[in-house]
């Protein structure tokens, strides 16, 4: 389907319309599935009235491999990032990776590239094994934990230390508290959007310049962690980063990086707990892989783990941290039989397209072994399994994301039996672009023997 080759294409004003109930951020993935069932690839909803100022009247929505082809790769010049992204983050970070396009997008992604490689994860392991290890050792002790609250902690201080060098303490504590307070303000005492913008404005020079400070004493003398390679990276093709630019990539990795994995990898060890034969089969492939390594969680010992892999993949399948990913239309298209103007505001939705019959077999059932040869339910439609997005603009944290859920089932399920707390309340729901799950998730933990791990 082109673009431009749409003779028979529809205006507009004809495109159809959904209505958006107060259920919808829970019910959204489910929701846009079934209307693009009914409908087609793309329909629109009108945006809610404070909403117009900063998003337009109406919202387009874009469902389906098809769709996530068209908008991430095949018509990808049609589509802004950053006219997408920023109003979403609401002006509170500076620009980065996630919201730049380009030509300035290409430089900044080849700076970045190699900070990300696979074969820089055995930098980052070691880390994320030894922040797994403190913040899990008391849990059985504790007895109850909420994996949400308690893999926030873990990605947070992985990422601090990952990107910035800073190791579980008062300084990373200090980050957590800053970067919180931007993300999810705290209202009490304000009463004006004066006050607010005074607070946030205060908070984010705090913030600055703690992050300013690392990216000087980097400079001076150069660290070996991400923002280390950061600073020396610039060749003859690409200028190096400024300081500016530091800072609005720390802000971006900060915000894209972590709360999606924490909520990749809470659901992950809820749906382990909540099926315990396969998690006696992940146990004996765990073992396995392990035996060979001496205990310890390896690169070489997560890549054994394919049962492990196909678990990861359907968990973000089903519980899709990023659900809808937003761009800015800056030229006119056609696309499922509709124009599109330039101005216009579209949502593709990788959270509904996990939920479509046509591509995953009784898509709400949790069932891992659809990727599993010789079904493979997502390679028999590329772009069909979108969790990471796709194309050039693919997540450029999918392997450090992955290692970082990984490890942590490994290195949790090895030492742990988990069972859900009954009778929870336990639901997805999305906010903003990025989903959590809205009560937390209360598992029971004790320690692995014998007779209780399998
Ligand atoms: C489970 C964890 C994660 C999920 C599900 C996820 C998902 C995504 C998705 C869907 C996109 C594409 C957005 C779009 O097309 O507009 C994206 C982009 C991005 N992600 Fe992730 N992400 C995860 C972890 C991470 C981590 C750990 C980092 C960094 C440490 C990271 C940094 C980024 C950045 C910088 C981009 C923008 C890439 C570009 O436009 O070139 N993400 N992510």
């Amino acid at each position: 389907m082109s673009a431009e080759i749409q003779p028979d294409a529809r205006p507009f004003d004809e495109m159809p319309i959904i209505t958006r109930l107060d259920d919808y951020s829970f019910t959204m993935p489910t929701l846009l599935a079934r209307e693009s069932q009914r409908l087609g690839p793309i329909f629109r909803a009108q945006v809610s009235e404070e909403g117009q100022a900063t998003f337009g009247r109406w919202i387009v929505f874009m469902v389906g491999p098809e769709a996530n082809r068209f908008v991430m790769h095949s018509h990808r010049e049609h589509f802004s990032h950053d006219l997408g992204w920023s109003p979403t983050l609401g002006g509170i970070f500076e620009k980065g990776l996630l919201n730049t396009d380009d030509p300035e997008h290409a430089r900044q992604r080849r700076l970045m590239n190699p900070a990300f490689a696979i074969s820089y994860m055995t930098r980052y392991l070691p880390i994320m094994n030894r922040v797994i290890a403190d913040r899990s050792r008391d849990w059985a002790e504790r007895g109850e934990i909420d994996i949400y609250a308690e893999a926030r902690k873990i990605t947070f201080d992985v990422a601090a230390e990952c990107l910035v060098g800073l190791r579980t303490g008062a300084d990373v504590d200090h980050l957590r508290e800053l970067f919180y307070a931007l993300m999810q303000p705290d209202w009490d005492g304000i009463e004006t959007m004066a006050e607010y913008v005074a607070k946030m404005m205060s908070v984010r020079n705090e913030l600055d310049a703690l992050l300013l400070e690392k990216i000087a004493a980097c400079r001076a003398s150069p660290t070996d962690d991400i923002l280390g390679m950061l600073v020396k990276a610039g060749d003859e093709q690409s200028a190096p980063f400024t300081d500016r630019e530091l800072l609005g990539q720390l802000h971006i990795l900060l915000v894209a990086g972590h709360e999606t994995t924490t909520t990749l990898s809470a659901w992950l060890l809820y749906l382990l707990a909540e099926h315990p034969e396969l998690l006696a089969r992940m146990h004996t492939e765990m073992d396995e892989a392990l035996a060979a390594t001496g205990g310890e969680v390896t690169l070489d010992a997560i890549r054994a783990m394919r049962l492990l892999g196909y678990t990861v993949d359907e968990t973000g399948r089903l519980y899709s941290p990023v659900g809808n990913v937003p761009r800015g239309v800056v030229k006119d298209f056609a696309f499922g039989g509709y124009h599109v103007p330039a101005g216009s505001r579209v949502l593709l939705s990788l959270a509904a397209c996990h939920r479509l019959p046509n591509i995953f077999t009784n898509p709400d059932v949790f069932d891992p072994d659809r990727f599993a040869p010789p079904r493979e339910d997502d390679k028999r439609t590329p772009y069909s399994l979108v969790t990471f997005g796709g194309g050039p603009r693919i997540c450029i944290g999918i392997n450090f994301a992955q290692v970082e859920v990984k490890a942590m089932a490994a290195h949790i399920l090895r030492r742990y039996t988990l069972k859900p707390v009954p009778g929870q309340d336990l639901a997805q729901v999305y906010y903003s672009p990025i989903g959590s799950p809205i009560n937390g998730i209360r598992l029971r933990v004790a320690p692995r023997t014998e007779q209780s791990g399998g």
